[in-house]
């Protein structure tokens, strides 16, 4: 991994990396572009446009200097003809920047940024980023809109597939990677793009699950919950912040300065720039915020939106609202800064034109290498009662639907995908077993489909061979955003399928390719073994191979729990306990007919799915076992600035090598506020040999079990804490600990 970092970093200087300039440099070049600047140059910058191709309005928009950035361009000759307009038929020469939303790869695609987290491995993702930089960046893409940190704890929601899961923490680490990844270590490396961190805030507590909708987020929990991941990714460095799309306690985020400028700005010290999402600006007069398209651009503006995605807002209008005194002109001065500020940093001003020697670098070998062990490491093992590994020489029934969907298996936001490079299951299991031992029939061509014609081949299949893989799901389209679901069991005919393949009565394996936890229950007990493995990207197929085959050993753990039933959501580990904690649960079909309304206990259970999910956040199972040693502690009283280490020693008792992923959870038994039941402090990937051991360490600051108060305050407060070191968020027992 690290060779694959460093090849793709000395490329960057081979191509041209510019000497950066330091940060008082760039701010003297931006003050004397801008005092050379008339209005319209100025709203001009703000503006970013959406278009594909030399088309007249285009060149005729570029030419008059009315806009600042180009969203969706990747063909490299064209890049550069729009860009030499800019630089060359401009008063000015301001150069443009391209951007494009790769989210997960761009020619060569990574799982899922849900199946990246799944990995819980820092490296692979940045390596990822890293990847997808290099190929973008190769067609004259700077600007990508990722990494999303949106904490997602509702499983109906499209954009839960986009986000690194229900954690905070985890989804803090992720998107820091991708930062690093993306952005390299300087940034005027023409290999690198500017990360945007995205959706500036709350957008994954959209209620119902439903896109776009309204959220009511306290501030406690925003600064606990929903801000964490950003505030990490700003002090990461990361260059842009993009606006969501919901409001928040009916402010919508494109007019909320307190965020933007009070929070990001102030509190966080951020100095990039923000971009609204696509129409966010001009959205607020359907959300009823704005009354007309004039008042959306002066309420994006005051509210420190720097840049309009698409909707219109900043160029007339924002020109007028400057002109008549009522955007003031400093204020138009900042947000026009934040532009050229990005411009300086990724080196434009001196490197605006892609070399074309060099362009359209995809698919190389280290690439697809790249994406086959994340998505190796993303595949999540629930479940498997010994058929797994599959030894050579098996005959194998393959079946579902996504055994061989070179689109599907990519996932959503795959915009720049040639699904022709995608290795499906089919091609690497006939390739690791030998054709003549994989027999194919899909029964069911895509996930959506009820008909249940195929069928019969897939019986007749099954009971030819020694063991049937399926392949199931959803297909790409059934996830992202927009794309959400009230029931997020398998679609289609799929459940009815295997359990028919059940009946044969020879073994299944059952292999989930999906953008959302689903709820699989029924699944789970009709099959032998089950792999949670999200969309895996172009080499999905050797990587379900690899680990199947024991070739490798599974190591994914879950970034999100998987739930009992879609009626959980939202469902997350983290939640409180309530004054009636879960006890004494009694299911629905265990109650005696007219039972007294008392009967059940009275706890916080449901009577058809009891309390919990189907599998913790965290979980994950593999070829091998792991002990974990009970935790120890380097001090069990500690005051406000203390810290511990905690040490527990974790052993290999398997037969054969394996990763694990011991996780450190804290619970603060009594808080001036309820806190979590757990939540997730520190985690460690690890690999041991059979019957190896390891001492994991973590340092666990009094700080880092601070959280906000109802006066806004983040306090630490005296009290009992307990903590875990466990493979899961449901397991392990507590140890006790003070903070005095
Ligand atoms: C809307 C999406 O919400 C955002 O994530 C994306 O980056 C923009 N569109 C640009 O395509």
């Amino acid at each position: 991994m690290k060779r694959i970092l460093s090849i793709t970093m000395l490329l960057g200087a081979a191509l041209g990396a510019q000497a950066a300039m330091t940060p008082e440099q760039i701010d003297a070049k931006v003050a004397d572009l801008i005092s050379k600047m008339t209005v319209e140059e100025k709203c001009g910058q703000l503006v970013q446009r959406s278009g594909v191709g030399l088309t007249d309005y285009m060149v005729n928009d570029i030419k008059g200097g009315a806009v600042g950035s180009l969203l969706n361009e990747v063909d490299p000759e064209t890049v550069n003809a729009l860009q030499k307009i800019a630089v060359e038929q401009t008063r000015l020469g301001i150069p443009i920047v391209f951007a494009r939303d790769v989210i997960h790869g761009f020619k060569t695609i990574f799982p899922i940024p849900l199946g990246q987290a799944a990995t819980w491995n820092l490296d692979l993702v940045e390596q990822g980023a890293r990847v997808a930089a290099d190929e973008a960046s190769s067609t004259g893409v700077r600007w990508t809109f990722s990494p999303m940190v949106d904490v997602s704890r509702d499983a109906r929601w499209g954009r839960i597939a986009e986000s690194a899961g229900e954690d905070p923490y985890l989804s803090g680490l992720m998107g820091v990677a991708m930062v690093k990844g993306y952005q390299g270590d300087d940034l005027t490396k023409p290999n690198t793009m500017a990360a945007c961190v995205k959706h500036f805030v709350g957008y994954g507590a959209s209620e119902g699950g439903l896109d776009y909708n309204t959220t009511w987020i306290p501030e406690v929990q925003l600064r606990d919950v929903y801000l964490p991941p950003f505030k990490a990714c700003s002090d990461a460095g990361a260059a842009t912040f993009m606006c969501s799309f919901n409001d928040i306690c009916g402010v919508p985020s494109s007019g909320n300065s307190w965020l933007l400028r009070d929070v990001l700005r102030g509190e966080w010290g951020f100095d990039g720039l923000v971009v609204s999402d696509w129409g966010s600006i001009q959205q607020m007069i359907p959300h009823g915020f704005s009354q007309d398209i004039t008042e959306a651009a002066y309420q994006g503006a005051m509210a420190g939106v720097d840049m309009d995605m698409e909707n219109g807002a900043y160029n007339e209008p924002l020109i007028e609202l400057v002109k008549a005194g009522k955007v003031p002109m400093a204020t138009l001065d900042e947000m026009v800064a934040n532009v050229l500020r990005l411009k300086y940093r990724l080196g434009l001003f001196e490197n605006p034109y892609v070399d074309l020697k060099t362009a359209n670098r995809f698919y190389t070998p280290e690439n697809l290498q790249a994406a086959r062990e994340t998505a190796v490491e993303s595949m999540v093992l629930l479940k498997n009662d010994g058929v797994l590994p599959l030894a050579p020489g098996k005959k194998i029934a393959l079946i579902g639907p996504m055994a061989n969907a070179q689109h599907d298996q990519n996932g959503t936001w795959c915009f720049d995908l040639d699904k022709t490079h995608s290795v499906t299951a089919l091609t690497a299991l006939q390739d690791r077993y030998g054709k003549d031992n994989v027999i194919y029939a899909p029964g069911l061509t895509y996930s959506r489909q009820r008909d249940t014609k195929g069928f019969d081949d897939a019986l007749a299949a099954a009971r030819q061979a020694d063991v049937i893989i399926f392949v199931g799901g959803e297909e790409a389209v059934l996830s992202g955003e927009a794309h959400c679901r009230t029931d997020i069991s398998l679609p289609g005919a799929q459940s009815q399928l295997l359990a028919a393949l059940k009946e044969t009565g020879k073994p299944v394996v059952t292999v989930i390719m999906t953008g959302r936890p689903m709820t699989i229950a029924q699944d789970v007990d009709n099959s032998n073994a089950v792999v949670y493995a999200f969309h895996l990207g172009t080499m999905a197929g050797p990587a379900v191979a690899d680990v199947l085959s024991g070739d490798k050993n599974f190591s994914g753990h879950l970034p999100v729990c998987l739930p009992k039933s879609v009626g959980q959501m939202p469902l997350y580990y983290a939640h409180k306990n309530t004054g009636r904690p879960a006890s004494g649960i009694v299911l629905i079909d265990d109650i005696p007919q007219e039972a007294g309304q008392t009967s059940t206990g009275c706890t916080a259970f449901y009577l058809d799915a009891g309390a919990g999910p189907l599998y913790p956040f965290g979980f994950g199972l593999s070829y091998t076992t792991f002990d974990y040693g009970t935790p120890s502690l380097s001090a069990t009283e500690i005051g406000k600035d203390g810290e511990i280490e905690v040490t527990c020693r974790v052993t290999n008792t398997g037969k054969v090598a394996g990763k694990e992923v011991p996780q450190l959870y804290v619970r603060d038994l009594v808080g001036s506020l309820v806190r979590p039941v757990r939540e997730l402090k520190g985690f460690e990937k690890i690999e041991l040999a059979p019957g190896e051991s390891k001492d994991v360490k973590f340092t666990l600051k009094a700080d880092d079990l601070a959280y906000h108060n109802l006066k806004g305050e983040r306090v630490v407060e005296p009290g009992d804490f307990q903590l875990w070191v466990s493979p899961d968020a449901a397991s392990g027992d507590p140890v006790p600990f003070t903070v005095k």
